[in-house]
């Protein structure tokens, strides 16, 4: 069975520099908050560019809640996001003690900003964009709501490493940017880690005071903080594995090259690229008129594939129980939920893999 994620097979392609990276680590005796998270710190705001600077923390959910908090989103505040997002981003906007409102996505599955004047009102304080499986937001249009309503804006990029709009790197358009590398990201660790990226200083002086139980110098606190850290293990390997995204990122486009060349089926759509946007193809997103019995095609001949996401966050039970959503309030993302697949996708797939893919999705009869 083809997967659409193999993990081991990503160790395997570095193997030795992810050992020598971990060994040197264990022989340190230095574990917590040193030399490797300060380094990977410098070393990922360096190839976001755009003078950002960066906060490790233990996870893509601890970057959304840590970097919100630090801005000053608190209780009762409404956070505008993308009912096609991931619950991750409602879940750190939650705990805050913020509300998350939604609003449909355009024809490139990201947020639409013709849908964002319509959820403002006086409690509105942010527009957080999801940069979802890879391809950036087109970002002007956001840009100017934003600026005409007050709002601040936040970008959760946990599917977005290095994807641009007009030549920036998602991440660094608004107040702060929010990622995850959580191990099948296009810059996964081998556990969990995260970041908060910004070009604010003292933003980011907040999030590393907050993330170490809010402590600005050592048995000093000043505020009622987390242990949310970035452990020396995961940076150490984020280190190596960033000096490899070039060649990722390219591997990738060639496999979502040759899908887009090679697949042909009347029944499939394919993903479409957004002007000014580049995909840095997190997942390959098709649209089929009959999911399960697509799903079911593909397995029989040897091609697994996923669903990003079957059931939208508004309509998950912790979101019902508290808001009341129900089936129906946003049509379009219920719409795609029932009609999208995930394709394999991974940097290290070999010619034969690919091939099997687009034959089985060709072979596709509905
Ligand atoms: C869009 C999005 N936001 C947030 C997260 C949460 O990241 P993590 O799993 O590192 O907490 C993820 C990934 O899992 C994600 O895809």
């Amino acid at each position: 069975m083809i997967p659409v994620n193999d993990l081991r097979r990503s160790f395997e392609l570095f193997q030795d520099e992810y050992e020598e990276a971990a060994l040197s680590v264990l022989r340190s005796g230095w574990y917590v908050l040193g030399n490797e998270v300060n380094s990977f710190e410098t070393e990922f705001a360096t190839s976001l560019g755009g003078s950002c600077e960066c906060a490790g923390v233990a996870n893509g959910l601890d970057a959304i809640m840590l970097g919100l908090k630090a801005a000053g989103i608190g209780e009762g505040d409404e956070v505008i996001v993308q009912a096609n997002g991931y619950i991750a981003t409602m879940l750190g906007i939650l705990q805050c003690g913020a509300v998350p409102v939604f609003v449909e996505p355009d024809a490139y599955y990201q947020l639409d900003a013709a849908g964002i004047e319509k959820a403002v009102t006086e409690r509105t304080k942010a527009v957080l964009v999801t940069h979802l499986y890879g391809q950036a937001t087109r970002m002007d249009e956001i840009l100017a709501v934003c600026d005409q309503n007050g709002l601040l804006l936040f970008e959760d990029c946990a599917q977005s490493h290095f994807a641009a709009y007009k030549g920036t790197n998602t991440g660094l358009f608004g107040t702060a940017g929010f990622f995850s590398f959580y191990p099948t990201k296009n810059l996964g660790a081998f556990g969990d880690a995260g970041a908060v990226v910004s070009k604010d200083s003292e933003l980011i002086r907040k999030v590393k005071v907050l993330r170490n139980y809010g402590s600005d110098r050592r048995y000093h606190n000043i505020e009622t903080g987390f242990n949310m850290r970035l452990d020396e293990l995961q940076a150490g390997l984020l280190r190596v594995k960033l000096k490899h995204m070039p060649e990722i990122l390219k591997n990738r486009e060639e496999i979502a090259k040759r899908y887009l060349a090679g697949i042909s089926n009347p029944a499939v759509s394919l993903p479409a690229i957004a002007a000014d946007c580049t995909h840095t193809w997190y997942q390959f997103i098709i649209r089929v008129d009959k999911q399960a019995a697509f799903r079911e095609f593909l397995k029989e001949r040897g091609v697994a594939t996923d669903i990003s996401w079957e059931v939208p966050p508004y309509l998950q039970p912790c979101m019902v129980e508290r808001f009341g959503y129900k089936t129906g309030d946003f049509p379009v993302t219920e719409e795609l939920c029932a009609h999208i697949v995930t394709l394999p996708m991974m940097d290290y797939m070999d010619e034969a893999e690919i091939d099997t893919v687009i034959r089985a999705v060709n072979a596709y009869r509905s």
